[in-house]
């Protein structure tokens, strides 16, 4: 009975927003179908589905009301050994809040590996060139080289989506969490919200289920503060978050140069970013829009701006995001305390679904997706960072190519040979692109100053490479 005046009262929300196909297939359903359908469609917020249909008959851009950008103020990279007094007092103070226990690590995760062509989690893919060991594991193991150096464990809040959750949990079960304390790693889900086809109507990915897609790793602030692990930070002492991606190998969640910047501007979001190598490299670069800092996303930067240089012919938007980011925890919760805003952004899709006589069918529609540097020009105070690319970004997003395993299996190779080759210890041959492999688990060292320190020291041998490991 229950269920059937929750089903009249859905029917006629569903009817009233005009999206009232959701039930065609209802009648074709046993109990048990109409019962997870009914409770699917109860989760849907039909005032964003509202949201979405605006965003479908927005103007096209040429219509838009004309935007300024310009680009950011940078803190370049240092070039050469010698640190400056302002880079030793930010290495200080990043120091001291590691040592304090005030820094957690916030990792996205829920992402689906869909152009690696992956059919497991991102953070499962083997990403190592000599261990292969997975994403999770690597940044596990950053976690307890961190731990080590800094007296202290950082917990590590892990953003998963439906796809990616059950899987993740699994992985960290079965391994005994890497060695971490299950206490120390706290999982929560991000939301997910309706694709729609071309004239706003909700897609149906099953009869029984509306096509739901993760809501864009935007959603990690609103899931921070509904999950509980934003109280759970507070609980802990975490004052700042270091935000990543799961897909960076070299990312360094425990960098004390740029949480010691972010603290001593008294920055509330702020982000690293590496020199874009072309202008046309597909990395969204740091700029403001109307004087906002937000990134800007590579197809939403006008031609002529990407291409623009200055009198010494450098790119003038060069800021290449590498997505790391310091997060304040009290910023999150201002922004999740009134109901968080950020913009949507639509990206159109084939998306395969349900058609109208119940066929299985690819029509074009779109999916929404929040984006977290949207809340880049809400924190008033932000520092941007250049790191060195070769040290901090190698991402793997595609099967082959660009940023694919073999760039990134390259990349953490070079960067791992020259901190050999500055310690002055032997390599291995060279591979045919002229790569020594070597490995070295962050255990081990973290960069070529322990790594030096940890001399003479033996490798494994793995195919004719070298890994060093505790
Ligand atoms: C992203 C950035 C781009 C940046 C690049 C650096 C966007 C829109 N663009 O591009 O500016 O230069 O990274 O590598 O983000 N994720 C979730 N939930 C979601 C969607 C994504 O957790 O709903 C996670 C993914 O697991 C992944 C990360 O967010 O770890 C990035 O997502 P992805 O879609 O791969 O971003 P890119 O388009 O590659």
């Amino acid at each position: 009975m229950l269920s059937a005046i929750t089903g009249d009262a859905l029917r006629r929300r569903f009817a009233d927003a005009g999206q009232g196909h959701v039930f065609a297939f209802e009648r074709d359903l046993d109990e048990v179908g109409r019962a997870r359908l009914h409770a699917r469609l109860a989760e849907i917020d039909l005032d964003l589905v509202t949201q979405f249909q605006q965003l479908i008959r927005a103007v096209p851009s040429a219509a838009k009301p004309a935007v300024t950008f310009e680009p950011p103020e940078v803190i370049p990279r240092r070039r050469g050994d010698a640190e400056s007094t302002v880079e030793r007092r930010a290495r200080q103070c990043g120091t001291e809040l590691l040592r304090a226990g005030s820094v957690g690590w916030l990792v996205v995760a829920g992402g689906q590996a869909s152009r690696l062509g992956y059919d497991a989690p991102k953070g499962c893919f083997p990403v190592t060139p000599l261990g292969a060991t997975s994403l999770f594991e690597l940044f596990a193991r950053k976690l307890q080289a961190a731990r080590d150096r800094h007296g202290v464990a950082a917990p590590w809040y892990v953003m998963t989506s439906d796809a990616t959750d059950g899987p993740t949990r699994a992985t960290f079960e079965k391994s005994g969490h890497f060695g971490l304390d299950p206490s120390d790693v706290v999982f929560f889900r991000q939301s997910m919200v309706p694709a729609l086809d071309d004239a706003g109507r909700i897609l149906m990915a099953e009869k029984d289920a509306p096509f739901l897609a993760p809501n864009g790793h935007g959603g990690v602030l609103a899931a921070l503060a509904s999950s509980g692990a934003l109280e759970h930070a507070r609980q802990r002492g975490v004052s700042t978050f270091s935000y990543f991606q799961i897909d960076n190998p070299l990312a360094r969640p425990a960098d004390a140069l740029f949480l010691g910047h972010h603290a001593l501007s008294g920055a509330r979001m702020s982000s690293k970013v590496v020199k874009k190598r072309s202008a046309d490299e597909k990395v969204g670069v740091l700029g403001r829009v109307d004087g906002r800092l937000s990134c800007i996303e590579y197809s939403d930067l006008p031609g002529n701006l990407r291409d623009a240089r200055d009198e010494r012919g450098r790119l003038v938007f060069s800021a290449g995001n590498i997505a790391a980011h310091a997060i304040e925890r009290t910023f999150v919760e201002d922004l999740t305390r009134g109901g968080l805003r950020l913009p949507w952004h639509r990206a159109q899709k084939r998306i395969a679904c349900v058609g109208p006589d119940g066929e299985r069918m690819e029509v074009d529609g779109s999916k929404f997706e929040a984006f977290v540097f949207d809340a880049l020009g809400e924190a008033g105070a932000s520092v941007v960072l250049e790191v060195a690319r070769e040290e901090e970004f190698s991402p793997v997003k595609n099967k082959d190519g660009e940023d694919s395993p073999a760039t990134a299996r390259r990349d953490q190779c070079r960067l791992h040979a020259g901190w050999a080759a500055r310690a002055g210890v032997a390599l291995p041959a060279p591979l045919s692109d002229g790569i020594h492999p070597v490995e070295v688990d962050p255990r081990f060292a973290e960069d070529a100053e322990e790594f030096a320190a940890r001399m003479p020291a033996r490798p494994r041998e793995i195919d004719g490479g070298h890994l060093y490991a505790p």
